[in-house]
């Protein structure tokens, strides 16, 4: 497999992996695909954008005969699927997006591929999922990759129809895939409306950190380098049709993770340490809000031998110092519609 689409490649994560794959396997030619919404950015990838063997088509994947001339004009023999509508709190506010893009943009891409790959040996579809889709735990316990489907944000259900949908086009047409599912990833790139970049920005403009109902609600934290690395040995070396849960083993409640932030960005700015935890504010709790997730990675790491190469605490040290040394980058892809949503989300504050 030689002839990739990476889709989502402008976006927080695929731009990770494209700059992976565009650095480590020269004689690969990547094809980026991303119609480039509020959250992707092809700043994020100035420092690749002129190596020969990258391609970038500003494309919707819904736009299923704009894809089929690619995948043949290209001879694409590998997908990486990453597009994706991705912030729940949007998906609240407007459902409709996440369902065309996330459920009808990965049944197009299907489309495609079901008929260009039908009589094609050595080809791959790797959907590129989240942990959301097993819907929220109580106090003990981890998803594993056998645990039932329950999402319960439009979200997450539109991630979870299009997992299904990759398994049925497998199971009914034989099209080789495989499936992660990811738990919460944070570091460089990330749009500020997720919770660590946006308390980030939150703290060096002196605003309140919005903690939803009392932060006590616990997510699984990955540095998105770690993801990316995975993603790398999933595509290459999984057999078809597995799927594998990439986690850290490392549940953090969000109280915690602000905090620990706080303290992270007041140490690289050297103030004393505890001054931006009196920004932390607790606000209207996120309707329907998961309680906590946890990822059992341990099929990915006994079968594949991947681990995570830092401790949370080495992750957000560099994730604070990156965006300390890239405000520019902040002022450029929030300038613009983003500040609606903000308004919308938190008021004026
Ligand atoms: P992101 O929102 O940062 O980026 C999504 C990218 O997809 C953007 O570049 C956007 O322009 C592009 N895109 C959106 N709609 C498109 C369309 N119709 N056609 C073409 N391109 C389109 O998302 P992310 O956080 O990087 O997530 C990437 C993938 O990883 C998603 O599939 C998401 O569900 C999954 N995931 C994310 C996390 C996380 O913590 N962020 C965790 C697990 C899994
Ligand atoms: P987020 O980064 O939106 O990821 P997800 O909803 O996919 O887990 O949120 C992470 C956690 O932080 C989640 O429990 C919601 C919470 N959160 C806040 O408390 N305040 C915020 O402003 C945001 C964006 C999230």
């Amino acid at each position: 497999m030689k002839n990739l689409i990476i889709t989502g490649g402008a976006g927080f994560i695929g731009s990770h992996v494209v700059r992976r794959f565009v650095t480590h396997y020269p004689h690969y030619k990547i094809h980026n695909v991303d119609k480039l919404t509020y959250a992707g950015n092809l700043l994020n990838l100035t420092d690749i954008e002129s190596y020969p063997n990258y391609y970038f088509h500003k494309i919707d994947i819904c736009d299923t005969e704009a894809i089929r001339k690619l995948v043949y004009e290209f001879e694409i023999d590998a997908i990486i699927h990453l597009a994706a509508e991705s912030h729940v709190d949007r998906s609240i506010l407007g459902p409709r997006a996440f369902i065309e893009t996330n459920i009808i943009g990965t049944f197009s891409l299907l489309e495609v591929v079901r008929e260009a790959w039908k009589d094609k040996k050595n080809v791959r579809f790797y959907h590129v999922s989240t942990d959301e889709v097993y819907g929220s735990l109580g106090e003990t316990g981890m998803f594993v990759e056998t645990t039932p489907y329950d999402p319960r944000s439009p979200y997450s259900a539109s991630k979870a129809a299009s997992d299904h949908l990759v398994r049925a086009y497998g199971h009914t047409y034989n099209i080789p895939y495989v499936i992660s599912n990811c738990s919460n990833n944070y570091g460089s790139h990330q749009f500020p409306e997720k919770l660590i970049p946006l308390c980030i920005q939150n703290i060096l403009k002196n605003k309140p950190l919005p903690i939803y109902g009392k932060g006590e609600n616990i997510r699984d934290w990955l540095w998105v380098n770690d993801h990316a690395h995975a993603i790398d040995i999933i595509f290459h070396q999984a057999e078809n049709g597995q799927t594998y849960n990439i986690g850290a083993h490392n549940e953090q409640r969000n109280i915690e993770v602000v905090k620990m932030l706080c303290d992270e960005v007041d140490r690289q700015r050297n103030i004393p340490v505890g001054t931006s935890q009196n920004l932390i504010t607790f606000v209207k709790d996120r309707p329907g809000h998961d309680a906590r997730y946890a990822i059992d990675a341990t099929k990915l790491q006994k079968d594949l031998g991947w681990k995570p190469s830092v401790t949370f605490e080495q992750g957000l040290s560099h994730t604070v110092k990156w965006y300390l040394e890239n405000q520019s980058w902040v002022e450029q892809v929030t300038s613009g519609e983003y500040q609606k949503y903000y308004e919308i989300q938190y008021g004026d504050r």
